[in-house]
């Protein structure tokens, strides 16, 4: 797996000194280096190009990679709104958000994501991307949370499906989580109001369309 996505990003990536400012700010503050791939980057930009998404909602926002290949998909005329736990995180990723032009496009909440949740929802907030990015273990009340706060044939793309492999190959590394992801993905699979595939880039993601 590592090697193939090595081989997309190399051939499908083009060298981005913005993305890897992002990158460098990330390890200057001693935070993880858990962005999404450079691959995983382009298709969330892809895939809220081609949805013609403008009111994206992000759940764990780290230093804004993810953040900035979202905005980069609608433009000039969308709207983020992105959740993260930590206060030094999300002023990062404002600040990385507004160096690539997106300050007036962005807006994050900060504190756990089930209670920002709770609250877009007692708001009657709707948006037509999800992206969930955050602690695996809360994976199913983020979707559940996100299909309440969709409008009807929203996409919702949830990274880390496949725990570096291990929910597929029992020779993989289990994860603390990949007990977690199997059954996520079991859920996303059969879940009555999504339309859902697993598509191997990066760690995994699941894109679903949302039936209302
Ligand atoms: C994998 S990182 C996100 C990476 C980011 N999406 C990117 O690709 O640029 C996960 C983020 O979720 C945040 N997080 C963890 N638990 C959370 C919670 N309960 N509520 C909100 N954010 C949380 C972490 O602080 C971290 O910044």
């Amino acid at each position: 797996m590592k090697q193939i996505n090595r081989y997309i990003d190399s051939v499908f990536n083009k060298e981005d000194a913005l993305l890897e400012e992002v990158i460098s700010s990330i390890k200057e503050n001693e935070m993880p280096p858990i962005s999404v791939s450079p691959s995983s980057g382009k298709l969330l930009t892809m895939l809220i190009s081609i949805s013609k998404a403008k009111n994206v909602l992000e759940i764990g926002a780290l230093g804004g990679y993810s953040g900035i290949s979202i905005a980069r998909g609608f433009g000039k005329e969308g709207q983020l709104t992105s959740l993260e736990l930590e206060e030094s995180y999300s002023k990062l990723a404002n600040n990385n958000l507004s160096k690539a032009g997106f300050a007036d496009q962005v807006h994050y909440i900060t504190g756990p994501a089930l209670d920002s949740l709770e609250k877009l929802v007692s708001d009657d907030k709707q948006f037509d991307f999800f992206f969930i990015d955050a602690d695996k273990e809360n994976y199913e009340n983020y979707l559940n949370y996100c299909i309440k706060l969709a409008e009807p044939g929203a996409l919702i793309v949830c990274d880390n499906v496949l725990a570096g492999g291990s929910v597929a190959d029992q020779d993989a590394k289990p994860k603390r989580y990949t007990e977690f992801m199997k059954k996520f993905n079991e859920t996303v699979a059969n879940h009555p109001q999504l339309e859902s595939l697993l598509i191997p880039l990066g760690d995994g993601m699941t894109m679903s369309k949302v039936m209302k």
